[in-house]
């Protein structure tokens, strides 16, 4: 689902320093980097890069022979993640506030990967792929993951509460969250070599804490915050009584959250597309 961008960056900025503490997102990203064909001497973009938890893990894997280059909208994330690769000691790691979506500022073939970890789903994620295959070299990848649909459980049970206020959230990870929608998304895209790899993730009792402050701002659940502050109160009472009442029956059933990592390739062709031959863009 593609959301408004100024209620996307107006989200991350307030989470910013809480997002930066959050065990489960970074596990979630070093997973990712983990499962990706990731050498010494790559390129990457890291697309939506946040506090910077997939783009310090890249670094480390692409060495100072390396680049990697972190875009986001959130000047709040992104001064996380200033902070935190310069206490990692990375000069390797370059940070740009944009849209990493929408005409990224480089040009075609800069790139050995794009990866984007937990932010495709706040993009237009066809238009998306497209572009980050026209900046990957030819046999260059990209990476992402995405929670399976109905993951995680916090976000599900607060959708199910706001539906008794009569408000229809859709489940942001329905789009990509199996193996076949991630496929065909690739694939639609242009990638080929694809393979989806699942695995799992889980919540700690810290990210738990802020489990209804964090839906409440979520860009997808933007309509709740429409509520009456006394509907928005009451909700939040259900909110917590239910999320208490599910961790109470089974702790891992609320706390583990099903991902997907997804790679696609850009297969090599004999000469340059139109596309890879378009440098009107600098790096
Ligand atoms: C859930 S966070 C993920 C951050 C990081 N990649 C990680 O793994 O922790 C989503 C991030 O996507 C960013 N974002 C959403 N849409 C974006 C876009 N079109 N361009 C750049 N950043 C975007 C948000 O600002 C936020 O920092």
């Amino acid at each position: 689902m593609a959301e408004d961008r100024q209620t996307i960056t107006a989200a991350f900025d307030w989470r910013a320093p809480n997002y930066a503490k959050s065990e489960w997102h970074r596990a979630y990203a070093a997973q990712l980097v983990e499962a990706a064909p990731v050498r010494a001497g790559h390129r990457v973009l890291d697309a939506a890069t946040g506090t910077g938890f997939a783009a310090i893990a890249l670094a480390r894997r692409v060495d100072s022979s390396g680049r990697v280059i972190g875009v986001d909208l959130s000047a709040g994330m992104l001064a996380q993640a200033r902070a935190a690769i310069r206490a990692a000691g990375l000069g390797h790691v370059v940070l740009v506030q944009g849209d990493a979506a929408e005409h990224p500022p480089f040009a075609a073939s800069t790139f050995d990967a794009v990866m984007c970890s937990a932010g495709l789903l706040y993009m237009p994620f066809a238009s998306a792929l497209r572009e980050w295959r026209r900046l990957l070299v030819s046999g260059g990848f990209v990476g992402f993951s995405t929670m399976r649909g109905g993951f995680p459980m916090p976000g599900r049970l607060f959708r199910d509460c706001a539906a008794e206020y009569g408000l229809r959230l859709p489940d942001p990870s329905a789009p990509l969250g199996s193996e076949a929608a991630a496929t065909a998304a690739l694939s639609a895209a242009g990638f080929t070599d694809i393979t989806i790899v699942p695995g799992s993730v889980t919540l700690s009792p810290s990210d738990l804490a802020m489990a209804w402050e964090s839906n409440l701002r979520s860009a997808a659940h933007s309509p709740v915050r429409e509520l009456s502050a006394a509907d928005q109160t009451r909700m939040r009472g259900r909110y917590l009584t239910a999320l208490d009442a599910a961790r109470l029956a089974d702790p891992s059933l609320v706390a583990r959250a099903e991902v997907l990592y997804a790679f696609g390739r850009r297969g090599r062709t004999a000469a340059p597309s139109a596309d890879e031959r378009d440098v009107s863009a600098d790096a």
